[in-house]
């Protein structure tokens, strides 16, 4: 048992989508949560600045006291979470995988699309999913351009984020993808929009931080690292930007809540 937070950390608003699936299966486990900020986005920078801003993550995290970090970013994860086991190598890590696994084995047409960062696409990570896991299928690939953008500007209800992802979208279910996979963990925050272009097309959007944070609980149980039952927690929310985007975060985080709360109830 311990007590302790969980540490979660991405270029920006993006990983709280996996926070979000975080606090859903695992209630009483207390968690910070970095959004950079100051340096989103993240993915078209080179691989070795990527490594560095990830280093200062998880360096912070750990000197705050976490028991284990959630890379809740696919690119970080790409750029960096080798280096990253290597040099924290006592620390508990958890990446983010494109989610071709599960989409392989759905799919009925034999085509599934992947949307990503043009850092996670062009990574080893990625190619040897797609190699092993997507051998006798058809994986098409494309770089969610400007939905990084929308999302860190709130602008993910607009008409302008509707069309931004219809132009990269029918593309690939054109091409006959059945089983789309949201290769960003900016993109969930897209997810109506995406909904609303799938409509009635038999297409099916997968995301992937729910099995992500099951993760998270399969190596709390192998670490005995589970908050005691009955445990109070709490939530933090830091940034290597200013004040106002820290605010942000948290509004942004709560604002889910509301949303799911909502949806429930
Ligand atoms: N949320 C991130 C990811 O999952 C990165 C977005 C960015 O900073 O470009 O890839």
């Amino acid at each position: 048992m311990d007590n302790r937070p969980v540490g979660v950390y991405d270029s920006g608003l993006g990983g709280l989508t996996v926070w979000r699936e975080i606090r859903r299966q695992w209630p009483e486990e207390s968690l910070i949560y970095l959004g950079d900020g100051k340096n989103c986005p993240y993915g078209a920078r080179p691989a070795e600045e990527i490594r560095q801003l990830a280093d200062e993550a998880v360096e912070k995290l750990v000197a705050m006291g976490c028991k284990m970090v959630v890379v809740a970013c696919n690119t970080a994860t790409a750029a960096a979470i080798e280096f990253l086991r290597a040099k924290y190598n006592t620390l508990p890590i958890v990446g983010m995988e494109p989610a071709v696994k599960p989409a392989s084995l759905h799919t009925r047409t034999g085509v599934i699309g992947v949307l990503a960062t043009a850092r996670s696409l062009d990574g080893d990570l990625f190619r040897r999913t797609a190699a092993r896991y997507g051998a006798d299928i058809r994986v098409l690939t494309a770089v969610g351009e400007g939905f990084v953008e929308l999302v860190e500007a709130n602008r993910e209800h607009t008409r302008e984020a509707f069309d931004t992802v219809r132009r990269i979208l029918d593309p690939m279910i054109e091409g006959g993808a059945d089983q789309i996979v949201l290769g960003c963990t900016h993109y969930p925050f897209l997810l109506p929009v995406f909904e609303r272009i799938v409509a009635g097309r038999g297409v099916t959007i997968v995301d992937p931080s729910p099995a992500v944070a099951r993760r998270v609980g399969q190596l709390l149980d192998q670490n005995d690292l589970h908050a005691e039952p009955g445990h109070t927690p709490y939530c933090d929310f830091i940034t290597f930007a200013d004040e106002e985007y820290r605010k942000r975060l948290e509004y942004k985080a709560f604002e889910q809540d509301e949303n799911i709360a909502g949806e429930t109830h």
